[in-house]
């Protein structure tokens, strides 16, 4: 038998999944039925069993919220790894190099959202450790793994009205798709447009606003209080620093948008080229091949 895991690493880091002890939330979803992680039962043994194994250094990690705007929550998930950090070395006599709280720092993506509180959750989290630290002697190093709290306010994604529509609702076409911003189809998350020149605008009448994909979902914005628009309008996606085009795909055949960096000295430098059909195509022109069975 193949082992998938040839060689025993010298640091071993389990992720924790605290199941119903903890409630995630609207994005990760509830702990219990998350696909992530080691159980509560299961840790300790996860441990031991890489001590026997020869491990020699540890750290943990876990990550229960996405888009968390409430600093307590971070909090509470330090408090949680410190705490069965704590349990499992009482267990097993070793110490831990790290924990690891992952992702999850929320960024206010609607106008009236209360940003994150970064500085209480700092000093929250930096009187944990001192009490960890006070009881144990030693105390682990804080790793995060923010990606959205620091890229996320930082992207837009520009896009045209193409056409309109008035059925029961009023739509407006765009010509960008969910295939280059995901997030408000998959998970109804609020990304706020603005109409590039009507700022200003008083009028403001509600629409959704529409890719082009054949999907329903394939929405930037549901009933959202909007100027009135024409072809040719542009169209401001905030926000869409993270998981944007990182999450892009390719469904219809629709290709994915080019991308730039504004600089300080405003200006601007062409950092990804947009999808061409060649680019789409790439993987299917190539000499047919008849593969064995050991080949596949
Ligand atoms: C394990 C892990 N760490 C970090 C992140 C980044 O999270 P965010 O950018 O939302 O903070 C993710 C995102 O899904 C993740 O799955």
């Amino acid at each position: 038998m193949i082992s998938k895991v040839p060689d025993i690493p010298d640091l071993i880091c389990f992720r924790y999944n605290p199941g119903p002890l903890r409630k995630g939330n609207k994005i990760i979803g509830n702990p219990v039925e998350s696909k992530y992680g080691v159980s509560h039962d299961q840790i300790i043994d996860a441990y031991s069993q890489s001590i026997k194994l020869g491990v020699k250094r540890f750290g943990i990690h876990t990550m229960l919220a996405s888009n968390e705007l409430n600093y307590e929550y971070m909090v509470e998930t330090t408090r949680m790894l410190l705490d069965i950090v704590e349990r499992i070395c009482e267990k097993l006599d070793i110490t831990f190099e790290f924990i690891n709280i992952g992702g999850g720092l929320g960024i206010p993506y609607a106008p009236d959202a209360k940003p994150f509180d970064l500085d209480s959750m700092a000093s929250e989290t930096a009187r944990l450790f001192k009490k960890f630290k006070g009881i144990n002697g030693w105390a682990p190093k804080l790793y995060m793994e923010s990606g959205r709290y620091i890229t996320g306010p930082h992207g837009v994604l520009v896009t045209s009205v193409i056409n309109h529509k008035n059925t029961y609702r009023k739509y407006v076409g765009v010509d960008a798709s969910m295939s280059a911003l995901m997030r408000p189809g998959m998970y109804d998350a609020y990304h706020h447009i603005h109409i590039h020149g009507k700022e200003d605008s008083l009028l403001l009448k509600k629409a959704d606003v529409m890719g082009a994909l054949c999907e329903n979902i394939d929405k930037f914005a549901v009933q959202r209080e909007l100027p009135a628009t024409v072809e040719g309008d542009i169209l401001v996606i905030h926000d869409t620093g993270a998981h944007g085009h990182a999450m892009g795909f390719n469904y219809n055949g629709h290709l994915r948008p080019k991308e730039l960096l504004l600089r300080e000295d405003s200006s601007v430098e062409l950092i990804r080229s947009a999808e061409t059909m060649e680019n789409y195509f790439s993987t299917l022109s190539f000499e047919p091949d008849t593969l064995t069975f050991e080949e596949i």
